[in-house]
Formats: structure tokens, C-alpha cells, sequence
């Protein structure tokens, strides 16, 4: 990986004064920055923020993708519809997803072929419950939840984002250690390089409370190639920190 890829996920935060107090401080905050950044932003505020990001360096991402293409699908969101407001990265199969909404692994794969279909990066989420981790299982989930990815989109999988986030480090203040996280980084790198000759251009991100203090030891670690930032990526100063601790 040659960048790092920071990308904030705002979930289902923010209103028009707010979006743009954060964008705009931000924006003003970014000096020369060495990694790659977008926010994911809800759907509602993707204009808003088109239009505030408008020439800058960081991209404008979406949480969620419909595995559709266009029609009777009441509340969903095209690939298509995505383009329209240069989104350049869609969320996928986030766990959040998976828990509140039944995604399975399956949908997320459908999700993420659409995206990619219509040239929108998926940032594919993966990760495992703190009872999997318990019970022994966590490479077995993570490896699962990625299989299904890999094997429906052979053809382009080498254009995919992949996102480690073991659910119970979200919005926890639970951190993975560095040598937690970097383990199953491992894991995921490998499943990828025996799946695709251009593996070393998939970036492996870490989300689950990273935030200003962890940032520069997580994205030490030699498989992970950047962050998804729930909580922190709320405050300016804080995305600002770990955007400068990515490079
Ligand atoms: P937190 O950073 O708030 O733990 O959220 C992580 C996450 O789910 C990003 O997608």
C-alpha cells in the first residue's frame, strides 16, 4: 500500500449546522496531508457535502449502497443515484447493518458487486462478536464474511476496501490492541493474496474507538493501511489528529 486511506463514518449523526462546522474545520485543519481521507456521510447531507468538499482532498462517501440497480425498492439508494453527488466510496456491510438490518454476508457481496458495478469503492466491513472472539472464532468469521466477497466478485476484487471492525470495540472506548488488530490484519491480508495477484493494492482498515491517543500506534502496525472512524471523525480536531498520524 503506498497511501493510507482515513475515512470517517458519521452514521446516523450531524444536521446542516453541524455538517458544515465539522467540514469546514476539517478543511481548514488539513495541511499537505500524507494519507488519503473521505467521510461517509448520511444520505440526507450528500449534497450538502458535495458542495463543501467541493475541490478539496477529501472524498465523499455513503454508509450504505442498495444490492439493487434501480426500481420498487422504497427507501434505497442506487449506485447510481451515489454518482450523481461524487461519492467515491460506499460503506458495506457494516455490522451495524448486519445486526439492526439482517444483512448477510450474501447481501453485503451483492452490495458491494453493485458498487463496484457502477464504480463506487465498497469499503466491505468484516468482524466478530464478542462472543465469536470468545468462543475461538474470530479468523473463522472474519475469513467467512470476506470469502463471500471475494468469491462473487473475482473479477475486480483487487478494487475493494476491506474494513476489520470487531463489533464489540464500536463505540465502546474498547480498542483492539495494535497486536490484536495487527493479527487479524494478518489473517485478512493472506486471504487476499492467495484470492488475487494485485492484493497489495486492497487497503485494510481498522475501525472499532480508534481515536486521537491510538491512532499513531494502530496505523503503525504493517497490515493496517488505514482507519474508519466512527466517534472521533465527529470532531475536527480529533479526525485532524489521526488524519496526521497516517502516513
Ligand atoms: P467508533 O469509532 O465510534 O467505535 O465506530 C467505529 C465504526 O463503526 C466505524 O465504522
Amino acid at each position: 500500500m503506498s497511501r493510507k486511506l482515513i475515512a470517517g463514518n458519521w452514521k446516523m449523526n450531524g444536521s446542516l449546522a453541524a455538517n458544515e462546522a465539522l467540514l469546514k474545520g476539517v478543511l481548514g485543519g488539513l495541511n499537505a496531508p500524507a494519507c488519503d481521507i473521505a467521510v461517509c456521510v448520511p444520505s440526507a447531507y450528500l449534497a450538502q457535502c458535495q458542495t463543501l468538499l467541493a475541490g478539496s482532498p477529501v472524498a465523499l462517501g455513503a454508509q450504505d449502497v442498495s444490492q439493487h440497480e434501480a426500481g420498487a425498492f422504497t427507501g434505497e439508494i442506487s449506485t447510481a443515484m451515489l454518482k450523481e453527488f461524487g461519492v467515491r466510496y460506499a460503506i458495506v456491510g457494516h455490522s451495524e447493518r448486519r445486526q439492526y438490518h439482517g444483512e448477510t454476508d450474501a447481501v453485503v457481496a451483492a452490495k458491494a458487486q453493485r458498487a463496484l458495478a457502477g464504480g463506487v469503492t465498497p469499503i466491505v466491513c468484516v468482524g466478530e462478536t464478542l462472543a465469536e472472539r470468545e468462543a475461538g472464532k474470530t479468523e473463522e468469521v472474519v475469513k467467512r464474511q470476506l470469502a463471500a466477497v471475494i468469491h462473487l466478485n473475482g473479477h475486480c476484487i483487487s478494487e475493494i476496501v476491506v474494513a476489520y471492525e470487531p463489533v464489540w470495540a464500536i463505540g465502546t472506548g474498547k480498542t483492539a490492541t495494535p497486536e490484536q488488530a495487527q493479527a487479524v490484519h494478518a489473517v485478512l491480508r493472506a486471504q487476499l493474496k492467495a484470492a488475487t495477484p494485485q492484493s497489495d493494492r486492497i487497503a485494510i482498515l481498522y475501525g472499532g474507538s480508534m481515536n486521537a491517543a491510538n491512532a499513531a500506534q494502530l496505523l503503525a502496525q504493517p497490515d493496517i493501511d488505514g482507519g474508519l472512524i466512527g466517534g472521533a471523525a465527529l470532531k475536527a480536531p480529533d479526525f485532524l489528529t489521526i488524519i496526521a498520524a497516517a502516513h
